[in-house]
């Protein structure tokens, strides 16, 4: 293992959780800077964004997704996913990555920290001109906004379709607008009242306010796309809006106690047999070649991440608590100290 030894502390502040329940679960632990193993290299956190899976896995909510992640507690206790940072020591078997590289990411977790070890080939490397807020808030939000516009058909070149964002003032609706909108789709878009201007700045040619707007009240057969980051209005309703052959992409994670989205999902799959419109659930992955592309979208200043506040590391709880509201615009930052 080669080592950063000099500028890598022995300890670190990591906010940790023991067990399932709300942010007042969590818990900033002095704990050993941890070493890389084969195939992996510790970073030095420079930035960390959260993401409504965070507080989804704080609260092994729904039920169900305790069965992967463990069943009393999580098997991970550290927190956060999304970072930004310098690789301070290297594995066994890592290739392509050295000490003192920028790099960005989505980590398996422990995130929320001053360091935390990584698979190198999750890895992307971070441009000198994106800083590391920028760069960590493309991960998991952006990536998935690329993978539903993907699965929805609205690829690079989209001249003269039609796309629906629900849920555009969120972390990943900020992007899927963005995102569109660079490939030449026509952009609509529901947010709340206070976000419409935003969500325009970010390329939608009309918004509606979610709360005052139903999805009833938009045109018949006139989407080529929806996009569904809220999860919230009915399956049927989506559907009438599309155009024939259009595709309704299913982003939220939302649903019961017990087996949160899957309900909607088998409804979704119903709706879709021998129907002339598509409902496609997304199950979004870490993508390490879509990352590199949007850092690069990024470092041109193509899509430019809504940033909506930044706390320290020590306040992660608070930040957290934000998230876990519902109404966060954009992403929020976590940045240590050290
Ligand atoms: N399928 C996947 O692989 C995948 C990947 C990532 C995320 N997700 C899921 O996608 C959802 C969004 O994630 P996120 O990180 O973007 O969340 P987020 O940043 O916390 O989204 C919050 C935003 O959503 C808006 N919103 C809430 N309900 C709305 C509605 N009914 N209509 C329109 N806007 C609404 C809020 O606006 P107001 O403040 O005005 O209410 C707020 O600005 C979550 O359920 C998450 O679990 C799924």
């Amino acid at each position: 293992m080669t080592d950063k030894t000099e500028a890598t502390a022995r300890t670190m502040t990591a906010w940790r959780q023991t067990e399932y329940g709300g942010p007042e679960v969590v818990r900033a632990e002095q704990m050993p800077v941890p070493s890389p193993g084969r195939g992996e290299v510790l970073v030095g956190i420079g930035a960390t964004v959260l993401n409504a899976a965070d507080v989804r896995l704080l609260r092994g909510d729904p039920l169900l997704l305790r069965l992967a992640f463990g069943i009393r507690r999580p098997k991970q206790p550290g927190r956060g996913t999304d970072a930004a940072g310098t690789v301070h020591a290297v594995g066994e078997d890592v290739s392509g990555l050295a000490v003192g590289d920028e790099v960005v990411g989505e980590l398996p977790g422990g995130a929320l920290a001053e360091y935390a070890v990584s698979p190198a080939a999750r890895l992307v490397r971070r441009p000198a001109g994106l800083a590391p807020a920028t760069a960590a808030a493309l991960p998991m939000a952006a990536g998935t906004a690329w993978q539903a516009l993907e699965r929805a058909g609205v690829t690079a070149d989209s001249v003269g379709l039609r796309v629906l964002v629900i849920g555009a003032s969120g972390g990943v609706g900020t992007f899927t607008v963005q995102l569109a909108a660079m490939r030449s789709a026509e952009v609509w878009a529901l947010c709340g009242e206070g976000n419409r201007s935003l969500v325009e700045r970010l390329g939608a040619a009309r918004t509606f306010d979610h709360r005052s707007t139903a999805v009833e009240e938009l045109p018949e057969a006139s989407f080529d796309a929806i996009i569904d980051i809220a999860g919230t209005a009915p399956l049927r309703a989506l559907r009438r809006l599309l155009v024939t052959g259009g595709t309704l992409v299913m982003v939220a994670g939302l649903g019961g106690r017990v087996l949160g989205p899957i309900p909607r999902i088998l409804q979704a799959v119903l709706l879709s047999v021998g129907a002339k419109r598509r409902l496609r659930p997304l199950v979004a992955v870490p993508k390490p070649e879509v990352l590199a592309e949007l850092v690069a979208l990024a470092a041109e200043g193509r899509i430019t991440p809504v940033i909506e506040r930044t706390w320290p590391l020590t306040e992660a709880r608070e930040a957290l608590t934000h998230v876990d509201a519902g109404h966060t615009v954009g992403k929020v930052i976590v940045v240590p100290g050290h």
